[in-house]
């Protein structure tokens, strides 16, 4: 089983990445295999019309990206909520993903702020972020608040506390990804879902 963990934020040095990193160690120490793909450093140029044509300089720049998420059995977005939306580069960065790549694959939503806040990506992704790419985005997500003093190790001895919490959560989510992904990756095998007059979403 393999996952492709999208960081969602641009900082080099952000709580995005160190969440992701979490859940890919948990992931990695089970029967599973992680690719974290960050968005540090914005990896693609803005998208433009261009990238439409497989022989430009942009399609061949997000090609092996396209080919990283295709690899996915399931997925993972961590988006970080800035100004109450999903950071400019996850966005991009999606415009380039779509059926091709990760179509009726489970996603886990990860939202994260460094105070009270997180569900608003969420909310934003659950809107219309599955419309394309048709992602799976499964009902459980996570929400890392006061994402600074949380998930900076992998202790699970604490009794209670907004970390040990946060952490157990954690487990529970990607134990519900895993079981979504055996069984829609079972789905995709035996069904051909894909319809050529029907590329993109309502
Ligand atoms: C441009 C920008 C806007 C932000 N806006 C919000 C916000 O609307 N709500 C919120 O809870 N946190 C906001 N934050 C703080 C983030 O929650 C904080 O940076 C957190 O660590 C997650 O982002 P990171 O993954 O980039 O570290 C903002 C941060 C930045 C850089």
């Amino acid at each position: 089983m393999h996952f492709v963990i999208l960081s969602g934020s641009q900082r080099d040095k952000s709580q995005s990445i160190k969440i992701s990193k979490w859940l890919a160690k948990v992931l990695d120490e089970s029967d599973a295999t992680t690719d974290i793909i960050s968005m540090a450093d914005n990896p693609l140029p803005f998208w433009d019309d261009s990238a439409w044509d497989k022989d430009s300089e942009l399609a061949a720049h997000a090609k092996p990206y396209q080919e990283r998420m295709a690899k996915a059995d399931g997925v993972i977005l961590v988006a970080p909520e800035w100004h109450g939306m999903v950071p400019g580069a996850l966005k991009n960065f999606l415009l380039y993903v779509g059926s091709a790549q990760t179509a009726h694959k489970p996603c886990l939503l990860v939202g994260v702020s460094t105070s009270t806040g997180g569900a608003y990506p969420i909310a934003e992704l659950r809107v219309s972020g599955y419309k394309n790419n048709r992602m799976v985005y499964i009902p459980d997500h996570l929400i890392v608040r006061n994402a600074e003093n949380v998930m900076n190790d992998h202790d699970m001895s604490a009794e209670d506390g907004e970390d040990i919490y946060i952490k157990k959560r954690a487990l529970y989510s990607l134990n519900v990804l895993r079981t979504y992904t055996q069984a829609l990756r079972d789905m995709r095998e035996k069904h051909d879902l894909f319809d050529p007059a029907y590329p993109f979403g309502m």
